[in-house]
């Protein structure tokens, strides 16, 4: 009589878990969309497309969008200004640093970058933004 109790126990603690995993991943993804809304938007513009004749590149399947995660994070913690190339076009823009948003509200943007405007990459977690962020500081910037 003991196995079945344990194994519907099991079983119902499962799927409270995954609900959970479910819901908090829907979360991130609304905290991240507003996040963006907020700080990204007036230049990458609300579907990703940027503006190429002001020099703000698309966040849409760009080698630094998809590509590791350790790079994007740097990117939003000094900011960007150099001749770079993305899908195909210069780009000398400046982007000021991010680094005024915190490490789950980084994660949570990129997250959401990362998972819309056709872009289908992983999620960015909280612990990677802490240690891009201790390695940064350690490179002294
Ligand atoms: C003031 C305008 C501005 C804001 C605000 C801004 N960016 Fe940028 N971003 C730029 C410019 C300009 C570049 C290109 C810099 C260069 O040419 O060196 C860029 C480059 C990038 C790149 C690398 C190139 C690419 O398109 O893949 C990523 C990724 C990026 N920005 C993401 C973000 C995210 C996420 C936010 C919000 C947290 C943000 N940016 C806020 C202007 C901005």
């Amino acid at each position: 009589m003991r196995r079945p109790f344990f194994l519907i126990l099991f079983t119902f603690l499962s799927l409270i878990s995954q609900a959970q995993k479910r819901k908090s991943h829907v979360t991130y993804r609304v905290t991240g969309k507003a996040i963006y809304v907020k700080h990204c938007m007036t230049c990458h513009q609300s579907d990703g497309t940027g503006v190429q004749n002001m020099m703000i590149p698309p966040l849409i399947k760009t080698d630094y969008v998809l590509g590791p995660k350790a790079a994007i994070i740097k990117i939003l913690l000094n900011g960007l200004n150099g001749d770079i190339k993305v899908n195909g076009d210069n780009y000398s823009g400046e982007m000021p640093s991010q680094a005024v948003l915190k490490n789950s509200e980084i994660a949570a943007v990129l997250t959401y970058v990362r998972s819309s405007f056709g872009n289908k990459a992983s999620p960015v977690t909280v612990s990677e933004v802490k240690s891009a962020r201790a390695a940064n500081k350690k490179a002294g910037l």
